[in-house]
């Protein structure tokens, strides 16, 4: 039998906790935070507010339904950043308390690599299917945007992401123009179903190398609506379908792009393997000349219908392996946390006390 351990995370404005046995899913439970609904965006002192009220239950309910006992844990696996400080804090601060009450290990969890390795989670009924390293994966939050090549479960290398806004700031913020709710990119993705994607042009950037910028685009749109609205104050009401689509269209456009050009390079075999290191037998990726390769996607703009159909169709017209994380674990989850304190666990890469969150990326 494999070890049970917490997960815990409280980045932003979920409250999760989930139990996992080995790389097992036992429980995953998340208490999301309505607050913000009305402001646009995450308030930080109220989401860290709510994390305090809701931890506690969040977590009793999560060992309940993985139906075991405190004492049965064998470690508590906490996000340690990137994130709002003040939400990481109380998810920090529990995690240390309850690891040193119980007399167990505490393990940190970058919140990012976490996207990243809820594609190694696995359900007790299904087999979902897991990338072979390396692979390239695309992590789309809500604050970040990053090619990510993933060489093992914690040997990992940024090759491109975003110079000013994430891809899922995007859709929210382009879904605050049209008056839609926070968070906008679910709804923007439900809007689009009925619209026409090539009704409307917006701006593309013209970044170098593997790097994504957004600003431009959301200006675009910012500008469009305020002069299409000049002329007609009903402009949107009137369109809104098709402005999802177009915008959701551009989006998923942008991601492709360096998407496909990432892929390019990192399909030299040269390029996968560094200096002395020798070919995982693993890997998927095949003889030099050949174009397979394994790319995957994370983070909660991975939800969105649009890039999942962009992706599969890639799979067919590149010949690539695509892997795409169930649902439930591409937006903000404890589950994702307890299986990269899983893998961590079994390298004995434990967390001391005096352990403090980080608002920022490290890497
Ligand atoms: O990973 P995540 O839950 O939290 C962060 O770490 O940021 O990502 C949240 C982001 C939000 O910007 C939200 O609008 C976006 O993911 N999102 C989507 C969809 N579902 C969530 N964006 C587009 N289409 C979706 N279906
Ligand atoms: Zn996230």
């Amino acid at each position: 039998m494999d070890e049970f351990i917490l997960g815990i995370e409280t980045s932003c404005d979920d409250t999760s906790a989930a139990v996992l046995e080995g790389t097992i899913i036992r429980s995953n439970v998340t208490a999301t935070q309505d607050v913000h609904r009305d402001f646009g965006g995450v308030v930080p002192e109220l989401a860290s507010r709510a994390h305090q009220q809701n931890i506690i239950p969040v977590i009793d309910t999560a060992l309940k339904k993985a139906k075991i006992q405190k004492n049965q844990l064998a470690a508590v696996a906490f996000t340690q950043g990137p994130g709002l400080l003040g939400s990481l804090l109380v998810g920090a601060s529990f995690s240390k308390s309850f690891a040193l009450a119980l007399g167990i290990p505490l393990i940190e969890v970058d919140h990012m690599q976490a996207h990243i390795l809820a594609h190694f989670i696995e359900e007790p009924q299904k087999k979902i299917p897991n990338p072979s390293f390396p692979f390239l994966c695309l992590t789309v939050s809500g604050g970040h945007t990053q090619l990510v090549l993933v060489r093992d479960y914690f040997d990992m290398e940024v090759i491109g992401q975003t110079i000013d806004d994430a891809a899922g700031e995007t859709f929210d913020k382009a879904a605050k123009i049209l008056g839609l709710a926070y968070p906008g990119g679910p709804i923007i993705d439900e809007l689009a179903q009925n619209g026409d994607p090539e009704r409307f042009l917006f701006a593309r950037p013209n970044v170098p190398k593997l790097d994504y910028s957004f600003s431009g685009l959301k200006t675009s749109i910012l500008y469009f609506i305020r002069d299409e609205l000049k002329k007609d104050p009903d402009f949107i009401k009137k369109n809104r379908s098709d402005l999802c689509a177009s915008i959701q269209a551009t989006i998923v456009d942008i991601l492709m792009g360096k998407l496909r050009n990432a892929v390019q390079q990192i399909s030299d075999p040269r390029y996968v393997m560094r200096e002395g290191q020798m070919p995982d037998p693993r890997s998927r990726i095949p003889d030099p000349g050949s174009r397979i390769v394994n790319v995957a996607i994370a983070g909660g703009v991975s939800a969105n219908s649009a890039l999942r159909n962009a992706l599969m169709e890639a799979k067919e017209k590149e010949d690539w392996n695509i892997f795409i994380p169930p649902f439930e674990y591409t937006t903000d989850n404890a589950a994702m946390i307890a299986v990269a304190g899983h893998f961590k666990f079994l390298k004995r890469d434990f967390a001391r006390q005096s352990t403090v969150p980080y608002a920022r990326s490290k890497r």
